[in-house]
């Protein structure tokens, strides 16, 4: 195992996570002016020490103090039932006796597990059988035959148990992960409103970063040559961002909306009563009866929370511990999730609380901006967007470590990365002097403020890269390169040299926004390293 962690973790007595995982995992035998993410996520790193797993687990651990809650609760009682029982298969013999015994000589009893199964049924196929749909519509009315419904039922529910056959741990989690994620929150928030000081440091924080990040954006608009012109008719693309700007509502974990549990327990209520309802169907397996318990009730409230703000809610509840942040860019609200207050409550540095969750809130906030429809309404947009779609292609080709899609198809995520980050170092700068930023963080390891906030944003995507999934996401090695080598500020920071991998100057670099976006920097830095790197490390570039 890895050498560097034998060694006593000195460091961290501070409690500040940076500090820790500059202290153990840096790779000092990678330059950081080649390859940064590997400079700061060592490969031998275990997956449980990155930041991102620390955060969650941070919370996750709150939770799971309080053992009490299953014991109390019958519903999880009966999610650790049906995990105890995912071997269980279907047996037509035991369901119809069930079922018998449940209905008796009650046709409508029958019936209606015969539409509770087809509903899940039709949502698993294009195209159900036609007799099926017919006998949805007028089996109530016809026949009225007690083994007729009973037989087309039984062999729904089989069809149903093979269909889930394909990973049920996986299905079976993701079934009950949004009540049993609700509840941890609930005892995770009892807990913090009995001794939240941290907390709410943490809150008062992000709410002044999100302040000072939306001025650091509206600044950038007002500067940006081209969302000033008119189109046809009359319009400039600066007013109508500056109103989507000023517009954005910001929800934060545990806010007073989180802290006074009224809504939380709404949706805990609304998720126990329409449970109830739903489970008295037992078909012989408990695992299967819970997975379609939950996911009818999700369906039902899907169809209950139309407003955006239900919408947003019941989706936050259940992503609480896993993501930073997201932007529900229809509604104009960005959600800032639990994970990003852990550095801001574990005391670290004000450089990382800037790099960690004010680069988050600008990304967050960017997503309303870099919109498909921006590059028909802008030439120069379009050929900044070009710029850096082709940087991250060919990061792909010098720093892939698996499949590498970088391009076209995650501009949508790079965009913010690079703008979002600009945007947190922006403030950086406005908090800090020009020699404030020279000064050691870190004097042991002689880091500088400017420096942290590198490596503080970087350490976020230290991650298991070759298990990860990544679509409209870059891989994270290519989150950090890419980006970094598209901050001049980086190579001042770090003095990287010309013919250092992730080198860049000014106008070499693709800017979206900005004074600078004027679209005349159409090739990127890495053009560069073509010539000096020779060009069989960047064959196929012009593949996009
Ligand atoms: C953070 O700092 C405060 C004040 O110094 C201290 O009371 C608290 O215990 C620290 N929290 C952690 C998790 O170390
Ligand atoms: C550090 O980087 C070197 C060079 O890539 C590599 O051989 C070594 O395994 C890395 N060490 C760790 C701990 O990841
Ligand atoms: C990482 O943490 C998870 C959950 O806490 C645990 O199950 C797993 O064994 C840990 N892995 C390692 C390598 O320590
Ligand atoms: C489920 O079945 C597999 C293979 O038949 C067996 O290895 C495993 O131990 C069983 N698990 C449980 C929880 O019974
Ligand atoms: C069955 O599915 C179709 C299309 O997927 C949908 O239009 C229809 O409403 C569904 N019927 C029921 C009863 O859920
Ligand atoms: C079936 O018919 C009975 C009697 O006409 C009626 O009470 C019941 O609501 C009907 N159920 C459905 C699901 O249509
Ligand atoms: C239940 O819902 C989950 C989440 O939407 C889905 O992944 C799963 O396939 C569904 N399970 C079944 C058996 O239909
Ligand atoms: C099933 O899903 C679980 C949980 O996501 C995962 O750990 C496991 O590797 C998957 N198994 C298969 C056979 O894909
Ligand atoms: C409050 O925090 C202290 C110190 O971290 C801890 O010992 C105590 O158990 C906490 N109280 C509750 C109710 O969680
Ligand atoms: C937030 O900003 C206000 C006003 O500028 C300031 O008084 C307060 O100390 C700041 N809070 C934190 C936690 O930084
Ligand atoms: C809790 O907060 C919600 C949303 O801010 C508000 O509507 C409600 O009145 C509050 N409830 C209590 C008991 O303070
Ligand atoms: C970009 O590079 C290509 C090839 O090196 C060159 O032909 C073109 O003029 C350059 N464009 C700009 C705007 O510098
Ligand atoms: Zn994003």
């Amino acid at each position: 195992m890895l050498l560097l962690l034998i060694l006593p973790l000195f460091s961290s007595s501070r409690a500040d996570f940076a500090s820790d995982h500059v202290h153990n995992f840096l790779n000092e035998s990678v330059a950081p002016c080649d390859n940064f993410y590997r400079h700061v996520c060592s490969m031998g790193m275990g997956v449980n020490d990155t930041v991102a797993k620390k955060s969650a687990k941070y919370y996750q651990d709150m939770a799971s103090r309080l053992q009490s809650r299953s014991a109390n609760n019958p519903i999880m009682n009966d999610i650790a039932e049906a995990r105890a029982d995912l071997n269980c298969t279907f047996d037509d013999d035991v369901y119809s006796n069930l079922l018998q015994e449940r209905c008796a000589s009650d046709f409508d009893c029958y019936f209606d597990e015969f539409l509770y199964f087809f509903k899940l049924f039709n949502k698993t196929k294009e195209n159900v059988d036609d007799s099926l749909k017919y006998y949805s519509t007028h089996g109530n009315k016809t026949s009225r035959s007690i083994q007729q419904s009973v037989r087309a039922t039984s062999k729904m529910v089989e069809l149903l148990y093979q269909n889930s056959d394909f990973n049920k741990t996986k299905s079976f989690n993701s079934s009950v992960s949004t009540y049993v994620l609700l509840n941890d929150r609930l005892f995770v928030m009892e807990v913090l409103n009995a001794n939240d000081t941290a907390s709410r440091v943490g809150l008062e924080k992000v709410h002044n970063l999100t302040k000072q990040i939306r001025d650091i954006i509206r600044n950038t608009f007002q500067e940006t040559p081209w969302m000033r012109r008119a189109n046809e008719f009359g319009f400039t693309i600066l007013g109508q961002y500056l109103e989507i700007l000023d517009e954005l509502t910001i929800l934060t974990d545990f806010d007073c909306l989180d802290r006074n549990l009224t809504t939380l327990r709404r949706i805990n209520h609304d998720m126990t009563e329409r449970y109830f309802e739903n489970s008295p169907r037992r078909t012989g397996c408990t695992w299967f009866d819970v997975v379609h318990a939950f996911n009818t009730t999700d369906m039902q409230l899907d169809a209950k929370y139309t407003s955006y703000e239900d919408q947003v809610n019941y989706f936050r509840v259940a992503t609480t511990f896993s993501y930073n942040a997201f932007n529900f860019v229809e509604a104009s609200i960005i959600a800032i999730l639990g994970p990003t207050f852990y550095p801001l409550v574990e005391n670290s540095t004000e450089t990382t609380q800037i790099a960690f969750a004010g680069d988050i809130i600008g990304h967050e906030m960017y997503h309303s901006f870099i919109t498909e429809a921006l590059p028909n309404r802008s030439e120069e947009y379009r050929n900044e967007a070009d710029c850096l779609t082709q940087h991250y292609n060919q990061s792909c080709q010098l720093f892939a470590e698996g499949e590498c899609n970088s391009g076209p198809k995650t501009l949508s995520e790079d965009g913010p990365d690079v703008e979002g980050l600009r945007a947190a170092f922006e403030l950086l700068k406005k908090e800090y002097t020009d020699e404030q930023l020279k000064e050691f963080d870190y004097p042991d390891l002689k880091i500088t403020r400017e420096q942290n906030f590198f490596y503080s944003a970087a350490m976020r995507s230290c991650a298991d890269i070759a298990n990860g999934v990544y679509r409209e996401h870059s891989p994270d090695n290519i989150r950090v390169n890419a980006l970094y080598s598209q901050m001049p500020e980086f190579t001042r920071a770090f003095g990287c040299k010309p013919d250092d991998l992730l080198y860049s100057e000014e106008d070499r670099v693709c800017y979206l926004f900005g004074k600078k976006s004027t679209g005349k920097n159409a090739n990127s830095t890495i053009n560069e390293l073509k010539k000096t790197k020779g060009p069989a490390a960047l064959d196929s570039i012009d593949n996009l």
